[in-house]
This record gives C-alpha cells, sequence and structure tokens, in this order.
C-alpha cells in the first residue's frame, strides 16, 4: 500500500519548522496515511517509493536572490525532487550528522534528482568544506540579484516582522555623515558576492557552480530555466509553456495544471513592494558594490548588469 503524506510550507516565512517535519516524518515511519494531491507551490508529497539520497544539487543562495521562485519552478520537473522547506544543515544543524539530513531528503527512483535550498549557505564560512565532505561532485546553484535591490529586499522582508525597525539610511552607514557603509550589517554583507564566492572556490571549481540571474528569472523565467535545467544534465522540460505573467502579483507564476484551482503564484512574502530610500542613498550603495560586482563578473565570467 502506498502511503502518502503531506507537508505543508509556509511560504510568508522561509524558516523550517524542524518539529514539524520531525512530526511528518514520524507520521510517515509509522505508515500513518494522509490526503494525497498534487506537487504544488507550497506542497510536496512524499511516498515511500525509492531511496533517500544527498542532494545531488544545492540552491545555496542568496537570499532574497530569487530562490524560493527557482525551487518552485524546478519541482514541475519530473526528474526533480527537493525539500520545500530550508534544511539548514551545513550551517545551524551540521552537528545533528549527515545521516539526519540524508533523512529528510524525499524519496527518489534512479535517474531523479534530489535537492535542497538554503540561501544561508552561501554567506557561511564553513559550508563549503562541509558540503565537499559530503560529496565533491555537489552541484551548486547561486542566484543572484543587484545586491543594492538585494539589501532593500532584505530589509524590507525584517521591517515586516520588526516595525520598529531603524530605517535603510540609519542602517547602512556606520556614520551618515562621512558616509561610510556599515559592512558588518547582513544586509549590506550578503551583497559582496565576490568575497563569499572565493570561499566556495577554495573547494569547487567554477564549472560545479552555476550562478542564475535574479532578474532574468523574473523577465525570462523559461530562458534561465533552460540554464538550469541543462547544468543539471536535465531534459528542458520547463519551458515557456508552464509559466504566465500576472499583472496582479507583477511576477511570472505558473500556469495551472489542468483542471486544479489551486494558486500558482509566489505567496505575498514574495515580491513585497519596498519602502522609499533615497536616491542619494542607494547611489552610495550602487558605489560600494561596484568593484565587488566587477570582481564578482570577473570571477563567474558573467556580466549581470548591475552597473
Ligand atoms: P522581493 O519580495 O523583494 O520582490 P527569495 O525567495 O530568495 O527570498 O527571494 C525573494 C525574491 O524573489 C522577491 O523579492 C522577488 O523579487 C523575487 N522573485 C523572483 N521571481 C519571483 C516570482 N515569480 N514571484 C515572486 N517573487 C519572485
Amino acid at each position: 500500500m502506498i502511503t502518502f503524506c503531506l507537508l505543508h510550507i509556509d511560504q510568508h516565512s522561509d524558516s523550517w519548522d524542524v518539529a514539524y517535519i520531525g512530526q511528518v516524518q514520524q507520521q510517515i515511519a509509522n505508515g500513518e496515511r494522509a490526503k494525497a494531491e498534487d506537487v504544488d507551490n507550497n506542497i510536496s508529497v512524499f511516498n515511500n517509493f525509492g531511496t533517500k539520497k544527498f542532494p545531488q544539487a544545492i540552491i545555496i543562495g542568496v537570499k532574497k536572490g530569487g530562490t524560493r521562485a527557482l525551487l518552485e519552478f524546478l519541482r514541475i520537473h519530473p526528474d526533480v525532487r527537493a525539500v520545500g522547506a530550508e534544511p539548514h544543515f551545513f550551517d545551524r544543524f551540521y552537528e545533528k550528522g549527515l545521516e539526519w539530513y540524508r533523512n529528510l531528503m524525499p524519496r527518489t527512483l534512479d535517474g531523479q534528482i534530489t535537492m535542497e535550498k538554503t540561501p544561508s549557505y552561501f554567506v557561511t564560512k564553513e559550508a563549503p568544506r562541509r558540503v565537499f565532505a559530503m560529496s565533491r561532485q555537489t552541484k551548486l546553484i547561486v542566484v543572484v540579484r543587484d545586491p543594492v535591490t538585494r539589501a532593500v529586499s532584505d530589509y524590507t522582508q525584517t521591517l515586516s516582522k520588526n516595525p520598529g525597525l531603524p530605517t535603510f539610511q540609519n542602517l547602512v552607514f556606520k556614520n551618515s555623515s562621512r558616509g561610510l557603509i556599515d559592512t558588518s550589517w547582513s544586509a549590506v554583507r550578503i551583497g559582496i558576492y565576490a568575497k563569499h564566492l572565493e570561499n566556495w572556490l577554495q573547494f569547487f571549481p567554477l564549472s560545479r557552480l552555476l550562478f542564475v540571474s535574479g532578474e532574468r528569472l523574473v523577465t525570462d523565467p523559461a530562458g534561465e530555466m533552460g540554464r538550469v535545467q541543462d547544468f543539471l544534465g536535465l531534459k528542458r522540460v520547463i519551458t515557456d509553456k508552464h509559466f504566465y505573467f500576472n499583472q496582479t502579483k507583477g511576477f511570472p507564476c505558473l500556469k495551472k495544471p489542468e483542471g486544479s484551482s489551486r494558486q500558482r503564484c509566489l505567496g505575498k512574502s514574495k515580491g513585497r513592494p519596498h519602502p522609499h530610500i533615497s536616491p542619494e542613498v542607494l547611489l552610495r550603495l550602487r558605489d560600494f558594490y561596484r568593484p565587488f560586482n566587477l570582481k564578482f563578473y570577473q570571477m563567474t565570467g558573467q556580466d549581470f548588469g548591475w552597473d
């Protein structure tokens, strides 16, 4: 008898409720029967076919780059099985051990790829060594976005959880009169992509990494998904015909599968309006990032067009 179990992911937060996952796994172990439904935006179907494997590919970053969109788009592919929530194994839960991690993975059949996404891996010093220790063959995907917009997006997310937060301008400068950028603020630090990439290149050759443009993922999702599928060695199944531009949301959404009324756009926390930030502040931040961006273009051999 096939046992299905549903794992609901809170789309308003990318944090993983580990306790809940444990509970779901326990239900699977106990053979409890739950309602079976299609894989959807916020639902994973776990069944008891196949085996749990370490991920062969991980979306390692970057926070607010468009990582949820990429994962949800990839999950349309029949040869991709992914954990919906973020395991945070290589940064927060490493001491739990590799078997704990593998046990979180969905079962896959031969030829299917196991995946997960945890955007904080990209900026975690120990993560490259730890992923390498699991498998040096791991394919790594980084969704990058203009670091200035990314910083504002990051700030917007924090502000939504903490409305009393100081202004962006207050946080971005060490000393606003001299205009020095505060690189200890994580919203700024994460966007220094060249610096974080250096850590990964100590362990992985560039050919193991794919850099997805967060901007093109919005303007040309099918084109960007073509690159991703090629990198993963997958047949190009995800194409133009899977996407439509939702005018209300202002973002591409997935077309509904026939006969389903399920919402196929990402949740409210994805594609939020950003607060107004003065152009001078943004310009100063853009100047700050320029040399790091150029270094990043040089390292990756790709011009992302942020400058
Ligand atoms: P904003 O909310 O600032 O617009 P992540 O999933 O890594 O947290 O990234 C969130 C960002 O994904 C959003 O940031 C949004 O711009 C971007 N994004 C890319 N494609 C999207 C899509 N199809 N729907 C919603 N957001 C998308």
